[in-house]
């Protein structure tokens, strides 16, 4: 591999110029060298806005390249786990965006074929990486134990936002897919372990989709510590609040970006955290920087494989709580008493 890693940016939709503009502004931590998109006039479009060196519609061009040595994946969801496991076979990295799959079972595939390739297999969770979310990731300890989580998530929709939106098979289901993974892996990275019983239910209040546009969930974990979660298509105005009850008080975050603790501002919203992240985001930015020491074998802020596989668990335990209206229990993989004694 020459220096810098040579990248290629997969699906050239709305979420691809964040990731774009994060390999392009940072021309020190790699290339940009290949878009992709089975409708080729938004690949040239991409490639000639941001850089790239050529454009393809076919996934399978852009792997056969050498100079290729890692992935962006930002494709509809049902792809992400076909693409990354030929992209690892291909030999190379992997940056999918979330959901990482469509289920555990296609999410460990992806890890095992990515291990067995010797290939890093990230998962783009931007919302770690807001300054707010990452100074509570790294500081989360002086509050004292976590009691409560209550995350909500309501942003509104007139209509779907991209074609695949409106088949929930593509989709995987709607809002629980495309917006569940940011707030359950919030919910994820501040309880450390993963819930004993998932309570879920959904509803779908419009007709211009097949999946659910309102969602919600009761997580309970072990140590009498709870978690809800409201998701919503519906929601106007746009709403994104986490409030985490601490032995020693409460935080509120505001819209990932500012961090209050018992009415003290702890870390405000930065003038570089204002754009849209469909904009050319700013956090894009530090995912792609992690993905690169992820990617030169150091030390890093990536969301792993196994992170993402441990998402994808309560995912399946959320749709599975949904459709059949029932509690579902976990077995408890990741608990036990020394990592009990761990959770702040
Ligand atoms: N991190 C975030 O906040 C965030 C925001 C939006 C979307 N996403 C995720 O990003 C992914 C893409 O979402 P989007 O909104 O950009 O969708 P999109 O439909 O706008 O973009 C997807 C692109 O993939 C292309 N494509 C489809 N099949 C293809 C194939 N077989 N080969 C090559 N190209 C193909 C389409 O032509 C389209 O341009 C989804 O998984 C979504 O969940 C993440």
């Amino acid at each position: 591999m020459s220096l810098v890693p040579g990248i290629a940016v997969i699906g050239c939709g709305r979420i691809s110029r964040s990731h774009l503009a994060a390999v392009s502004s940072q021309p020190e931590l790699a290339t940009l060298i290949a878009t992709v998109d089975s409708d080729i006039r938004l690949a040239r479009d991409a490639a000639t806005r941001y850089g790239a060196q050529v454009a393809f519609d076919s996934v399978d061009e852009a792997l056969a390249r050498s100079d290729v040595h890692a992935v962006v994946i930002c494709l509809p969801n049902h792809l992400h786990a076909p693409v990354a496991i030929q992209a690892a076979r291909a030999g190379k990295h992997v940056l999918v965006e979330k959901p990482m799959a469509d289920t555990a079972e296609d999410a460990r595939a992806m890890a095992e074929t990515a291990r067995a390739c010797q290939v890093v297999l990230a998962v783009a969770q931007c919302r770690r990486h807001f300054r707010a979310i990452r100074y509570l990731a790294e500081h989360q300890s002086q509050f004292g134990k976590l009691i409560s989580a209550q995350v909500s998530l309501g942003v509104y929709w007139p209509d779907a936002q991209a074609p695949w939106w409106r088949e929930a098979d593509k989709a995987s289901g709607l809002v629980v897919a495309l917006n569940g993974p940011h707030v359950l892996d919030f919910v994820q990275m501040v309880m450390r372990d993963d819930p004993l019983r998932v309570h879920a239910e959904a509803v779908r209040c419009n007709d211009f989709w097949a999946g659910e546009d309102e969602a919600m969930m009761l997580l309970a974990y072990s140590g009498k510590r709870l978690a809800s979660v409201h998701l919503s298509f519906n929601q106007r105005p746009v709403e994104n609040r986490k409030v985490l009850v601490f032995e020693r008080g409460t935080a509120v975050i505001e819209n990932d970006t500012q961090l209050v603790f018992n009415g003290d501002l702890i870390v405000a919203q930065g003038d570089d955290e204002k754009r849209h992240y469909l904009d050319e985001a700013i956090e894009f930015q530090r995912q792609f920087r992690e993905f690169t020491l992820a990617i030169a074998g150091q030390p890093n802020h990536s969301v792993s494989a196994d992170e993402g596989i441990r998402l994808m668990r309560t995912l399946d335990a959320v749709h599975q709580a949904m459709r059949s209206g029932r509690t579902v229990e976990l077995p408890a993989v990741v608990q036990d008493a020394e990592s009990l004694d761990a959770v702040p």
